[in-house]
């Protein structure tokens, strides 16, 4: 198992809509790796493309919250409906230090495969549900700066137009 490097604000694969997962029977690394970056970081969720994988795939573990829901993998996984309506206070961990309070839809129908490559139908609410949202986000290539008006952003430009440049940087390097 293995600390991945988490892919910052301003790096391409954060606004790629993921592949499918057509191979479920090679991923236990790769999810073994994602559960210790996220820890790592102290995150509740972590998006495949976060790591620099383009797949749609993404982990959540909100079980020390008071809603008791066991870490879970969630695979080609698709919001079918929503409703309601609520407002939260999200940060990214592709966007350190940047927090933006996010209107979303309460509730989410949720349709995605289990490792096991079970497909699953469920009706979710909760941080679980909101959670889910926006690791979804991230596997349609969109952030949670794209879900706020640009006088929201404003506090934040200068931390956003740095981290891009690193992002920009980090590549450069690669190449
Ligand atoms: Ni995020």
């Amino acid at each position: 198992m293995a600390v991945l490097d988490i892919v910052k604000y301003g790096d391409p694969i954060l606004r790629k809509v993921c592949n499918q997962v057509s191979d479920l029977s090679n991923l236990d690394q790769l999810i073994y790796d994602m559960f210790d970056t996220m820890y790592e970081a102290e995150g509740i969720g972590l998006a495949a493309n976060q790591v620099g994988q383009d797949m749609n795939l993404f982990i959540i573990d909100i079980a020390h919250t008071e809603e008791s829901v066991e870490p879970c993998v969630y695979i080609n996984g698709k919001i079918i409906s929503s409703k309601g309506e609520s407002p939260f206070e999200e940060g990214c961990l592709s966007i350190p230090e940047v927090t933006f309070e996010i209107i979303r839809p309460e509730f989410i129908h949720f349709k995605y495969q289990s490792i096991d490559g079970e497909w699953h139908e469920k009706e979710i609410g909760g941080l679980l549900a909101r959670a889910i949202q926006h690791e979804i986000d991230h596997l349609t290539g969109k952030m949670i700066v794209d879900r706020v008006n640009d006088v929201a952003r404003l506090p934040f430009k200068k931390q956003l137009k740095t981290l891009a440049k690193e992002s920009k940087q980090r590549l450069n390097n690669l190449a």
